[in-house]
């Protein structure tokens, strides 16, 4: 089983999206048996919320479910659990660097790093509009497809 762990600043918006989409196109793809995807949060202000209702709503538009997710904080036991460890931006990945053990910092990267896409983060979209979530949704679907193609590759 390769699990896979998503992390944004409050798990409520960006984090639960790549969740969200990077369930159902496993699930499209058949490998659920193979692959396991959980989201965490560097902060705990939002523990046990479900996701932002925008990011909900956009999500259901698109045709992913997000409605079983409860916020929750990054825990030193995800370092051992989680095979990648997919940061949304520059300021998540420094926080999980800083906190990660030396032997297991080659499980964290950017999650930009599986698309094409010029951009490197997935920007907060929470003090933003809606289109913040377009956003977020346009990146979380590109780079799902690309870490799925990449894991799937692994044998
Ligand atoms: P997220 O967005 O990191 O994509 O879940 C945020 C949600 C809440 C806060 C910041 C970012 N907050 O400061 O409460």
């Amino acid at each position: 089983m390769t699990k896979v762990l998503f992390v944004c600043l409050g798990n409520i918006c960006r984090s639960p999206t790549a969740h969200g989409v990077f369930e159902s196109m496993v699930r499209d793809r058949g490998v659920e048996h193979q692959i396991s995807v959980d989201s965490a949060g560097t902060g705990a202000w939002h523990v046990g919320e479900l996701p932002d209702p925008r990011a909900r709503n956009k999500a259901k538009d698109r045709g992913h479910d997000l409605s079983h997710i409860r916020a929750r904080q990054v825990d030193q036991s995800d370092f051992h659990d989680f095979d990648y460890i997919l940061a949304m931006d520059h300021s998540n990945l420094s926080n999980l660097k800083a906190a990660c053990p030396e032997s297991k910092q080659h499980k964290l990267s950017l999650f930009l790093d599986f698309t094409e896409l010029p951009e490197s983060e997935v920007p907060d979209p929470y003090y933003g509009g809606d289109q913040g979530f377009d956003h977020v949704l346009d990146l979380v679907e590109s780079a799902s497809e690309g870490l799925l193609n990449h894991i799937l590759s692994q044998g």
